[in-house]
């Protein structure tokens, strides 16, 4: 009798070990088919920090103690990237511009310096050439409004040097975009979601065919741009707000107009997102995906891990090289291959059509930020009405003040 239920138990373990390979089979033979296409990662950020974007000093197919690096992209069997420009909140006013032209100058070199693993894309067909072809198809997110500086010119022209979307804050307001902390309380509120300008620079983005990506913004300005925008948003990484109420993630009655307005939620696999403490698993963010699917729909999600960018992450998805583990758990549950297949890329790769379809050639919008909205310092007038600042330093003003009472002295 026992005998008998030992070699029961032990059917029953090599049949559930076979069936895991088989769902982990099966993951791999859908990804071959329909690119993964992550929408944030932070390994350029890594590059800064470890050695200041120099890409001679460093072998992407050796890096160490990154969650990215070529063998793990490979045997994640990632498809598509989109690398993250970002630049903290603490360049806002400073040098945030020339920062993310940086992260957005190493993106382009790091593609250069690996051919063989890496093509630059910046449209819907050249990603799915790019897959065709064996290369991780790769594109530049910028990750934050303060890297545009309130500027339509430094927009339009990320665009021409392959920015694909841009987040509209990171964790800053922006002079024109509230972002999640004003949620919190940790933020007070400027623009009551997006200001009259943020709602131009969202025209201005479905002009030029550029991505709006809500992750990191507040509720109010989620709601103010999905009523605006013309062409479906992304969360390029943020999980739902359902299962961990983190003001980073997302809500249900927003999944619901993001579903209703044709938009994706990448869902993010920092475990303080995913379980709202330090400890989470796989299946913990496989529990977003269901809950996602459930409130919104299949047609509604994508992946969007956050590696690199992250302190911690899951048991069972502890680098790039995971995903096929996280896809086999969705066919574990059940998932269908057209459901897989719209999480990998298909859902993306619709949002991206779409927003290609509402890029137009007209000349844009060319009116400024009103001058006195964009609280900078260091910002010179050149080209408002008023000349403000003129480009002079204010501090000269007590200097000359100072220079002609002594010289009133000296003199008298
Ligand atoms: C990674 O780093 C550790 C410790 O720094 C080292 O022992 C190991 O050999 C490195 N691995 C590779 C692949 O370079
Ligand atoms: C994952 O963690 C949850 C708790 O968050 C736990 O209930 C579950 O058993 C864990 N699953 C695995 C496969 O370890
Ligand atoms: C925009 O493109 C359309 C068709 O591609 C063309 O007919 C039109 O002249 C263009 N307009 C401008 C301002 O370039
Ligand atoms: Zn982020």
């Amino acid at each position: 009798m026992i005998k008998k239920m030992w070699i029961f138990l032990f059917l029953l373990c090599i049949c559930s070990s076979c069936s895991a390979v088989q769902y982990r089979l099966r993951a791999e033979k859908l990804m071959k088919e329909t690119p993964l296409i992550d929408g944030h990662n932070d390994l350029p950020w890594q590059l800064l920090k470890r050695y200041n974007n120099q890409l001679s000093k460093v072998d992407l197919n050796k890096l160490n103690g990154t969650h990215t690096n070529i063998p793990k992209l490979r045997d994640g069997l990632i498809g598509g990237q989109f690398w993250s420009a970002y630049t903290p909140c603490d360049t806002q006013y400073r040098d945030s511009v020339r920062q993310t032209l940086e992260q957005i100058d190493v993106i382009h070199r790091m593609c250069q310096k690996y051919p063989e693993t890496f093509q630059f894309v910046g449209s819907s067909t050249e990603l799915i050439n790019a897959f065709k072809r064996g290369r991780v198809a790769s594109l530049i997110g910028v990750e934050g409004g303060h890297s545009i500086d309130s500027n339509m010119a430094t927009l339009r022209l990320f665009y021409q040097l392959g920015v694909r979307y841009v987040t509209l804050t990171h964790s800053c307001n922006t002079p024109w975009a509230d972002n999640w902390l004003v949620d919190t309380g940790n933020d007070i509120s400027e623009s009551n979601g997006l200001s009259e300008y943020g709602k131009k620079i969202i025209l201005e983005m479905n002009r030029l065919g550029m991505i709006i990506d809500l992750a990191h913004v507040s509720v109010k300005t989620m709601k103010d741009v999905l009523q605006l925008s013309k062409a479906p948003v992304i969360f390029s990484h943020s999980s739902a707000y359902a299962l961990c109420n983190h003001k980073r993630n997302v809500p249900d009655e927003i999944l619901k107009i993001v579903r209703k307005k044709g938009g994706i939620v990448m869902v993010n696999f920092y475990n303080q997102y995913v379980t709202c403490s330090s400890a989470a698993n796989l299946s913990d963010v496989a529990d977003h995906f269901d809950y996602i699917k459930k409130v919104a729909g299949y047609q509604t999600l994508g992946f969007g891990g956050d590696y690199d960018g992250v302190t911690s992450l899951p048991t069972g998805l502890a680098d790039v090289s995971f995903y096929p583990d996280l896809v086999a758990e969705l066919l574990r549950r059940k998932w269908t291959d057209l459901e897989v297949k719209a999480a990998l890329g298909d859902n993306f790769i619709r949002v991206f059509k779409q927003v290609e379809q509402f890029k137009s050639n007209s000349s844009g919008d060319d009116e400024p930020i009103p001058y006195e909205q964009v609280k900078n310092q260091c910002r010179t007038g050149y080209g408002y009405e008023k000349q403000i600042n003129n480009g002079s330093p204010p501090v000269l003003l007590p200097a000359v003040v100072t220079l002609v009472y002594l010289a009133h002295y000296l003199l008298v």
